[in-house]
C-alpha cells in the first residue's frame, strides 16, 4: 500500500505592534484587552477577554467565567459568541475577532484559544458563511492575524461528518 507525505500549512501575518494594524483591527484589539477587566477569574487568576468586530460597527464582548466546580466555568471565546448568539439573534456580520489574556496582577500576554474555543469558533464562522479574520497576541509579544478561524483548527469535527438526518 502506497504511502503518501502530506503537509497542511498554516498561512498567517505577523504584526510588531498594534500600530500595525487597522483602525477597524486596534478598536478590536483594545477591546479585547479592556474586556479582560471583567473577567471573573478568581481561581486560575489569568482573566482572558475576546472582541467580536460586527458589520455594524459595533463590538460584542465576552471574557471567562470560572466556577468554584471548576470544569463549569467558560472562556472568554465562548462567552463572547454564545453571548452575541443568544442576545442578539439578528447581530450582523462577525468580520473580526481578538483576544487578550492577562494574569490578574500583571501585564498582558500571549491567548493563544483552547480547543474546545477553536472548535466553537468554527461552528459560528460556517454558521454564518463568511471568514471571520482573527487577531491573537503571540508568546513572542508579536500580534498574529489569520484570515480565518478555520485556519486554527485544522482535521476539525464539523456537521459535515454528522449523518445527514
Ligand atoms: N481561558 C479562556 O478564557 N480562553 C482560552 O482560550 C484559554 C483559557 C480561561 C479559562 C480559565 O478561566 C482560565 O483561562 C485558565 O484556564
Amino acid at each position: 500500500m502506497a504511502r503518501i507525505s502530506r503537509q497542511q500549512l498554516i498561512a498567517f501575518e505577523e504584526l510588531d505592534t498594534a500600530a500595525d494594524l487597522t483602525p477597524a483591527e486596534q478598536a478590536t484589539w483594545q477591546a479585547a484587552r479592556d474586556a479582560t477587566a471583567t473577567a471573573y477569574a478568581p481561581y486560575s487568576g489569568f482573566q482572558v477577554g475576546a472582541a467580536l468586530l460586527l458589520a455594524d460597527g459595533t463590538i460584542f464582548r465576552g471574557t471567562n467565567q470560572e466556577n468554584a466546580a471548576y470544569p463549569s466555568g467558560l472562556c472568554a471565546e465562548r462567552t463572547a459568541l454564545f453571548g452575541l448568539a443568544a442576545s442578539q439573534p439578528e447581530h450582523a456580520a462577525i468580520v473580526g475577532m481578538a483576544i487578550a489574556a492577562r494574569p490578574t496582577a500583571g501585564d498582558f500576554g500571549p491567548a493563544l484559544p483552547c480547543g474546545a474555543c477553536r472548535q466553537v469558533m468554527l461552528e459560528y464562522e460556517t454558521r454564518q458563511g463568511q471568514a471571520i479574520p482573527l487577531l491573537l497576541p503571540s508568546r513572542a509579544g508579536t500580534i498574529l492575524r489569520f484570515p480565518s478561524l478555520a485556519a486554527l483548527i485544522p482535521f476539525n469535527f464539523s456537521a459535515d461528518d454528522l449523518p445527514a438526518s
